[in-house]
C-alpha cells in the first residue's frame, strides 16, 4: 500500500484528507504538532477508519526531528503538506511567526526527503491571486502582491518548490490553491475547530447559531457585487481532501514531470448574504446578525476557473452551499453536545 506523509494531519483539511486517502487505497501517515488542532481528532479519524492511523507529534521547524522522522518514516511515496499557520489577521500582527513557521517546516521536509523520487502535494491558497483582473481566475493569473504575510508565505513557498523543481530534484510538486474551505465530514466526527475566535464566515455563522457567539457581523454590503457584499468560492471541505488524492494520482502518471498548479474550488461564486440566507434555509435556524464596516484586507470578489483540475485531475467539486452548511451545522452541534 503506498505511504503518505500528511503533515498537519490532525487539522481541518488534512484529516478530511486522511479519510479520503484510506478510502482511495493509501496508507496515511499523520503528522502534527498540535500547535493548532486537537489530539482527539485521531480518535474521531479512528472511529470513522475503524482503526487508528499512525501518528507522529513532531515539530517540523526543528530541523533533527524531521531528519529522524525520514529516517524512521523513509518508506513514503509521496507527503501532502498542510502544516502552516493560516489565520490572516494573525499572520499581520506577527509576522515572524508566521515566516518562522511556514518556511522553517517546509524547507526542513524538502531537505530532508531530498533525493527520492517523491510526490509532493502544496497546500497553497487563491489567496495569491489577491483582487483578480478578471473573474473566474484561471491558473495562470499573475500573483499579486500579497494582501498579508501569511498570503506572502504561500506565494514565496510555490517560488521554492518551483526553483526547488527547476534545479533538477527529484521530485514531482503539486501546489493546490484552495478557494474557501468549509463544511464538515458526514459523520460530524470531525470538522472545522478554530481556536479562540473565529476569523473565517462559516464557523462564525454556526457558533453564533448554537449561540456561543452574540451576532454575525457582515462586512461590508457596499461593494461592486450584486447585494453589495463580498463574494468567494466556498468549496465543502470533502471536495477538497478528494483533490488531493486526485493530485497523487496525476503525479503518478509516468507522464508527469516536475511542477503544476491547480485552482480547487467550485467555479462559482457566493455572496456572504447569500451565505448567511443559504444556512438559515437549510437548517431551519434563525440567527442574529448585521451589516457592518468592511473588513481592511478583503477583497471584494473571487471565485476560480477549475477547468484545468477538471480536465487534467480529473476532479470537480460535487457538493453544493446547501450541504456545506448543513453539514458544517451538524458538526457544530456535535461539538456542542461532546466536546472534543
Ligand atoms: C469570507 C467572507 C469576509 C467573517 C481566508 C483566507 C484564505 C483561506 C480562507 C486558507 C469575506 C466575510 C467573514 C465574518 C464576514 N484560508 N466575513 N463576517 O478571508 O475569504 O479567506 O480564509 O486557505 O486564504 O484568506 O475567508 O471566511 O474570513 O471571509 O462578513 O465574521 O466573509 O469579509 O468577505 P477569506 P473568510
Amino acid at each position: 500500500m503506498k505511504k503518505i506523509l500528511v503533515t498537519g494531519g490532525l487539522g481541518f483539511i488534512g484529516s478530511h484528507t486522511v479519510v479520503e486517502l484510506v478510502q482511495a487505497g493509501y496508507e496515511p501517515v499523520i503528522i502534527d504538532d498540535l500547535s493548532n488542532s486537537h489530539i482527539s481528532i485521531l480518535d474521531q479519524l479512528t472511529t470513522i477508519l475503524g482503526f487508528k492511523p499512525q501518528f507522529h507529534q513532531v515539530d517540523l521547524c526543528d530541523e533533527a526531528a524531521v531528519k529522524n522522522l525520514a529516517t524512521s518514516i523513509a518508506d513514503v511515496t509521496g507527503i501532502i503538506h498542510f502544516a502552516a499557520f493560516k489565520a490572516v489577521g494573525e499572520s499581520v500582527a506577527h509576522p515572524l511567526k508566521y515566516y518562522r513557521n511556514n518556511f522553517y517546516s517546509l524547507i526542513n521536509l524538502l531537505n530532508a526527503y531530498y533525493g527520492k523520487p517523491l510526490n509532493f502535494v502544496f497546500s497553497s491558497s487563491c489567496t495569491v491571486y489577491g483582487q483578480p483582473d478578471n473573474l473566474p481566475v484561471t491558473e495562470d493569473a499573475p500573483v499579486k502582491a500579497a494582501q498579508s504575510p501569511y498570503g506572502n508565505t504561500k506565494q514565496i513557498a510555490e517560488e521554492i518548490l518551483q526553483d526547488m523543481i527547476a534545479s533538477g530534484a527529484n521530485y514531482k510538486v503539486v501546489s493546490l490553491r484552495y478557494f474557501n474551505p468549509v463544511g464538515a465530514h458526514k459523520s460530524a466526527l470531525i470538522g472545522e475547530l478554530p481556536i479562540g475566535v473565529p476569523q473565517n464566515l462559516v464557523p462564525f455563522i454556526t457558533q453564533t447559531a448554537i449561540g456561543k457567539r452574540e451576532k454575525v457581523t457582515v462586512f461590508g454590503n457596499d461593494y461592486n457585487t450584486p447585494d453589495g457584499s463580498c463574494i468567494r468560492d466556498y468549496i465543502h471541505v470533502v471536495d477538497l481532501a478528494k483533490a488531493h488524492v486526485a493530485a497523487l494520482k496525476y503525479m503518478e502518471e509516468e507522464s508527469f514531470k516536475g511542477y503544476d498548479v491547480f485552482n480547487i474550488g467550485t467555479g462559482k461564486g457566493t455572496s456572504v448574504l447569500e451565505v448567511v440566507n443559504a444556512f438559515e434555509r437549510t437548517t431551519g435556524v434563525k440567527f442574529a446578525w448585521s451589516i457592518g464596516p468592511r473588513r481592511d484586507g478583503d477583497v471584494e470578489q473571487v471565485w476560480g476557473d477549475v477547468t484545468k483540475s477538471t480536465e487534467v485531475l480529473k476532479w470537480k467539486a460535487e457538493l453544493d452551499v446547501d450541504t456545506m452548511m448543513a453539514s458544517a451545522w451538524e458538526w457544530e452541534k456535535a461539538i456542542a453536545n461532546k466536546p472534543l
